[in-house]
């Protein structure tokens, strides 16, 4: 069944307050919910329910017979009739058997492990009858009861109130938070579990225990996760005024989870792998992302927990808010630049492709089967990018003041994007209105910019077109607003006064026209010569730009840019022109010399910053570049790729390459400095590049760097580089890791995805000899991603052989992920996502294989929608 946008109804019955009590147990638990009940519309109370054992209801006190209400199709209606009501309702689940790890499940093993919960999207359902939709808002009183010894830490969202001994052997604590919340926030923990605590006082006065919970394994482990969750909360306050509202802050890491991480209400639950950080088993990657992922975690308490979302379409209006600011607090921690670089990667890595193919849907949908397979790429990340843009159209201080608006004006309400632009419009008397249409319409957006210049006007002209490609139930697209941040460069690199036709002068060398329709000019005076234009500065825009620029001109912006972001951007554009040259058999035309020896004179230049030059050094992988294939075939893109590189090593000379990859080796360090960071990223890119060509020299360089590595960034690093240059030396080493890091389960991970990445035929064998390791099993998220995950979506060469044989042995495996756990299998099902752009053999070959597994009857509602779509291709 299918749920529509247009369909939104107010709730019948608002909740005013509601008690939980919980008897807990890894087997069974009892969980006892009374709801009070306000009625809004002049309808029957209806609850959802799913997998639940009802035991007992009870309207107004009194207990109902069967013929009293009515349970089918996981809904629970009572009919009543006054506007007011109690109802209370006692079921009985099953943690140890829900493998799905949505509700209340166990993490880990049976003697060890302990219990938790996962409600957002729609978890809360598996737990308690309940309107589990986030427009239904509620105070909460929560308490747990359970064996004192098995579940000595009892935890739920809110304020303690209360804890003791039931004289059993049980205890009990209790719970109640204040802020009127929607079900998915509810959160529980109960069990073993350690923890480090820190104090903190808000910039309003509010004095709150920090407190981070871990298994007593890696629970040294979480140092880093309190310095940035102190770090987000003072962001908070300075950035946007928000400061935090309760007593307690708790978070906690688990190994077993679907997800990133959760922000339940003063309960912030993490996937392990964005949590836990140290300088033996996390790379200098893995220490971003937990800063970051714990930053999005925190904000979420005003973006989503004080203002959320009316209804699941509007999700982005949480997450793609609170993505925008979680970048824009790591540009803040970090360098701006470098993690902007970062964040378009990620979206031309993952959110372009989704848009250009069967799963392409707006930020803002307007239909989903299953919501969980709505939390994606464009939601997240083209949902932030328009955030930012909306910031970049009313300035800094404009958007601060439309924030402060949005979250005084909605507090404690569940909003709409509407309510979202209305707020930041009103705050500044504008209207945001057309922006909109960015929020409706699904596909990316080709942005055409065709300069002239006129020597005797002295007049440059630029021309700006828009089309967007039809998708899946778009057929025809409409212009949306594009704003295009631009400098105009002259032949010696510098930035341009600019002075638009009908100005009086020139007001600054950077500024930003928006094309609003299909096509429009923009004509600068006062130019001596062809100007070179640098376009979409910073991204201005999560648009495809299509201008034909010569060689030179992108080597020009190259050297000169000053905006960061489009400087590496230049780099990549003419990567791709050297692409398309080894593509087309031409590895010494003019394209790669350009690019390679742009790259070989900033090389030298001793002025750039290690991390950007690695960047500048790392063209478009292969991923992005299948886009510039007509007929993708995985192995030619590779071997061009691999060709493009050996040019750019060749250029750069092979002794200066040693001779800065030796400085860098000598300078090793764990250090977690930004310069240190930056050496072993520079460092990384430089053995690469000396593996490719020279894999003798490789081998050793690789070998003795895995040896004498400081921390995992270096060893990892070392270990890939010998993997995929001289496979025979590195299953030493590749055993040592294994043993090494036994029992770790997080290294354990990049150990199976590093393998899974390994290029070539060979690839499948390699996987499927995994699954066999001791350590592997379909039951963990983070395993699957790690092995199958990976290798399906990030080893083109492995995952898309010829014969098809990867692709049927997925299909195999997603089965069986799937009566464990549809979420993940819905997950890595994504990647049959382009086979439709496949070169003929391979398509057939992947085509069979989904139209087999969309015909199947007995699959999970999560994968059946991803199949279904897929299958249209
Ligand atoms: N709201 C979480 C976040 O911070 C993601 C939860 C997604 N859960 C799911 N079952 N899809 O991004
Ligand atoms: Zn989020």
């Amino acid at each position: 069944s299918v749920i529509r946008l247009a369909d939104y109804r107010p709730p019948a019955w608002a909740v005013a307050h509601v008690a939980l009590e919980f008897d807990l147990g890894i087997d069974r638990t009892e969980v006892l919910a009374t709801l009070e009940l306000v009625r809004q519309a002049d309808e029957p109370i209806r609850l959802d329910g799913e997998g639940l054992e009802l035991l007992e209801l009870h309207l107004d006190g009194r207990r109902l017979g069967e013929g009293e209400y009515i349970l089918a199709n996981g809904v629970l209606e009572v009919g009543v009739d006054g506007d007011r009501c109690t109802l209370a309702t006692r079921v009985a689940v099953r943690p140890a058997e829900n493998t799905a790890f949505e509700g209340l499940y166990l993490s880990g093993s049976r003697d060890a492990g302990f219990l938790l919960t996962q409600c957002e999207a729609e978890g809360f359902r598996h737990i308690t009858f309940y309107p589990d939709r986030p427009d239904v808002l509620s105070t909460f009183t929560v308490t747990l009861r359970a064996d004192k010894a098995r579940f000595p830490v009892l935890l739920a969202g809110g304020n303690p109130d209360g804890a003791g001994d039931l004289g059993d052997g049980r205890h009990w604590a209790r719970f109640v938070d204040p802020h009127p919340k929607p079900s998915y926030l509810f959160a529980l923990v109960a069990g073993r579990l350690e923890r480090i605590s820190r104090d903190y006082t808000t910039a309003d006065g509010r004095a709150v225990a920090l407190h981070i919970w871990a298994e007593a394994d890696v629970i040294d482990r979480c140092d880093y996760a309190m310095d940035s969750l102190e770090r987000s909360m003072r962001w908070d306050e300075q950035a946007y005024g928000r400061n935090y509202d309760l007593d307690v802050f708790h978070v906690v890491a688990t190994h077993d989870f679907n997800m990133g991480a959760m922000e339940n209400k003063g309960l912030n639950i993490f996937n392990a792998k964005y949590l836990l950080a140290d300088p033996d088993s996390s790379t200098d990657d893995e220490y971003r992302h937990v800063e970051a992922v714990v930053a999005h975690e925190y904000f979420h308490n005003w973006s989503g927990n004080r203002v959320t979302c009316r209804d699941w379409f509007q999700l982005s209006l949480k997450e793609g808010l609170t993505v925008f600011r979680e970048q824009s607090f790591s540009a803040d921690m970090n360098s701006a630049p470098l993690k902007r670089i970062e964040d378009v990667s990620l979206l031309r890595r993952a959110q372009f492709p989704e848009d250009a193919g069967p799963l392409s849907h707006p930020v803002r949908p307007s239909q989903y089967s299953e919501i969980n397979n709505f939390y994606t790429a464009t939601v997240y990340e083209k949902g932030a990018e328009l955030v930012r843009m909306l910031a970049g159209h009313l300035g800094h201080q404009g958007f601060r003041k439309g924030m402060d608006l949005y979250f005084e004006r909605h507090d404690g309400q569940a909003a709409t994007i509407e309510d979202y632009l209305g707020a930041l419009g009103d705050a500044n008397g504008v209207d945001l209105a057309p922006y909109l249409a960015w929020y409706g319409q699904a596909g990316t957006p080709r942005l055409s910019a065709e300069g002239r210049y006129d020597e005797g006007k002295r007049r440059y002209r630029l021309l700006l077109r828009q089309r967007t490609p039809a998708s899946a139930g778009q057929p025809n697209k409409q212009p949306l607003p594009v704003p295009v941040r631009l400098s105009l460069f002259d032949a010696s690199g510098r930035a341009l006064p600019l002075r638009l036709e009908g100005e009086t002068q020139a007001s600054a060398v950077e500024r930003t026209v928006v094309l609003t329709g299909a096509e429009q000019a923009f004509v600068f005076e006062d130019i001596d010569a062809a100007p070179v234009p640098s376009l979409l500065r910073g991204f201005s825009a999560p648009v495809i730009l299509e201008c034909e620029y010569a060689p030179r001109e992108l080597a020009l912006l190259l050297r000169h840019d000053a905006d960061g972001f489009n400087r590496w951007d230049a780099g990549q554009q003419l990567a791709g022109l050297a692409y398309d040259a080894c593509r087309d058999g031409e590895p010494a035309g003019a394209a790669v010399a350009a690019w390679a020896d742009a790259l070989a004179g900033l090389f030298s230049d001793a002025g750039i910053d290690d991390a950007l030059l690695a960047e500048l050094l790392t063209p478009p992988g292969e991923i992005e570049l299948v886009e510039r294939q007509p007929e993708r075939d995985p192995e030619r893109i590779r071997a061009a790729r691999q060709a493009m590189l050996r040019a750019l090593a060749s250029a750069i000379g092979t002794d200066a390459l040693r001779t800065r990859y030796d400085s860098l080796r000598a300078q090793a360090s764990a250090g977690l400095d930004a310069a240190s960071q930056a050496r072993r990223q520079l460092k990384r890119r430089l053995l690469d590049l000396l593996a490719l060509v020279d894999a003798n020299e490789g081998k050793a360089l690789a070998a003795a760097q895995y040896d004498a590595a400081p921390g995992m960034t270096d060893r990892l690093a070392a270990l890939a580089t010998l993997a995929v240059t001289a496979p025979a030396a590195a299953e030493a080493p590749l055993a040592h890791f294994r043993e090494r890091y036994d029992g770790n389960a997080l290294a354990l991970d990049k150990w199976f995805a590093l393998q899974a990445q390994l290029p070539g035929d060979g690839a499948l064998a390699r996987v499927q000899a995994l699954e066999r390791d001791d350590a592997f099993t379909l039951k963990n998220p983070n395993r699957v991603q790690a092995l199958l995950g990976t290798f399906a979506r990030t080893n083109p060469t492995g995952f898309h052989r010829a014969d098809g044989a990867a692709y049927r042995w997925l299909a195999d495996r997603l089965v069986a992920i799937d009566a464990l756990n549809p979420q993940v299998a819905a997950r890595v099902a994504t990647a049959f996502n382009g086979w439709k752009r496949l070169e003929p053999a391979r398509r057939e070959a992947a085509h069979a294989v989904v139209a087999e597994l969309a015909g199947r009857k007995d699959l999970s509602r999560d994968l059946t929608d991803i199949l279904a779509r897929v299958a249209l291709g």
